[in-house]
């Protein structure tokens, strides 16, 4: 069956008369690593073929020059990307902060100010601090300060489990419909995985660029044509902390190649 010639309409039609072939939670929580070809999977394992070799380098050279002023001890950064996004107050106002976020917030202290959230520089020190953690648990948790806080964070997690599971855009889905409901089933060219959040930043074909989460869920808001959230809005932050909690105990297997 040719689908690519299809409408999108049609398609997601298709695609939603599907079976279910939905893991279970009984199953073990998949990475999206397992859902590329073993095309995919080569270039990921492969430093020679993997782009994203060059961005870790980046990442490592910016560190030591822009950043080791203020952090000396690098050795203290291994886990950072393993417990972002954070609750922070700013003057008493509580907002999430991912790690790109807190990178530029970091930058604005340095020469070198961040341009947007998704600049070269900034990504490039994502996936250097990311390929710190690899292997590591995730490990989201609220934060350890007063109760204001917490119940802070809790309210952003609700707002995030429940943003999850509430229809968007022109096809009128939510995200649990395909990345709990479809998972395995092909859709155009990709296969839908669990969207547990372990793999990021990830160098996409399809982008020919690296990208950070922020990006990646805007994609999703796009391919059901919904209206897509600002960069760095807490609707993003707060879908980003759902899905990191729901993956906490998963190892960071991050940054990756995505089609
Ligand atoms: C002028 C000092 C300064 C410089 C330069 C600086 N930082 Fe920071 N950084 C801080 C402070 C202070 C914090 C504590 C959180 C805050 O206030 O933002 C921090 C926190 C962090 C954290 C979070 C650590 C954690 O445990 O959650 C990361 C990640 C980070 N910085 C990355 C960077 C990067 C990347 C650079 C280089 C581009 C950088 N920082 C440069 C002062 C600095
Ligand atoms: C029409 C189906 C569909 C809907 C609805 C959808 N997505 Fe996706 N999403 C995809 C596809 C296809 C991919 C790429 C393949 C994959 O990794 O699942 C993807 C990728 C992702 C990824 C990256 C996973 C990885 O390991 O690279 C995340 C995270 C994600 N989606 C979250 C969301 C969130 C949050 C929503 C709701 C706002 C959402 N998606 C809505 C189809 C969908």
């Amino acid at each position: 069956m040719r689908v690519r010639r299809l409408p999108l309409s049609t398609l997601l039609t298709l695609f939603l008369l599907l079976p279910l072939t939905g893991v279970s939670n009984a199953q073990p929580r998949q990475s999206g690593l397992l859902f590329l070809t073993p095309q995919l999977q080569a270039m990921q394992r492969d430093p020679d073929t993997n782009p994203i070799s060059l961005w870790r380098d980046q990442g490592q050279a910016l560190w030591s020059v822009q950043c080791t002023g203020c952090h000396p001890k690098t050795e203290a950064m291994k886990d950072v990307a393993t417990h972002y996004p954070k609750l922070v107050a700013i003057n008493g106002v509580h907002q999430l902060r991912n790690l790109e976020d807190q990178i530029n917030v970091c930058r604005q202290r340095t020469e070198h100010p961040a341009k947007s959230l998704e600049d070269a520089d900034t990504l490039s020190l994502s996936t250097w601090l990311h390929a710190q953690a690899q292997g590591l648990p995730m490990d989201v948790q609220p934060p350890a300060a007063d109760p204001t806080s917490q119940a802070a964070w809790q309210a952003a997690l609700a707002q995030g489990t429940q943003r999850y599971a509430t229809r968007l855009g022109r096809m009128n889905l939510a995200c649990v419909h395909c990345h709990d409901g479809k998972v395995g089933a092909q859709l155009r060219a990709e296969v839908v995985s669990p969207a547990h959040p372990t793999g990021f930043p990830i160098y996409r074909l399809n982008w020919q660029t690296l990208g950070s989460m922020d990006r990646r869920l805007r994609a999703c808001y796009s391919g059901v044509q919904a209206q897509v959230p600002a960069p760095g809005s807490a609707e993003l932050r707060q879908l980003e902390l759902y899905l990191k909690v729901r993956a906490n105990g998963m190892p960071l297997d991050g940054p990756s190649i995505r089609r």
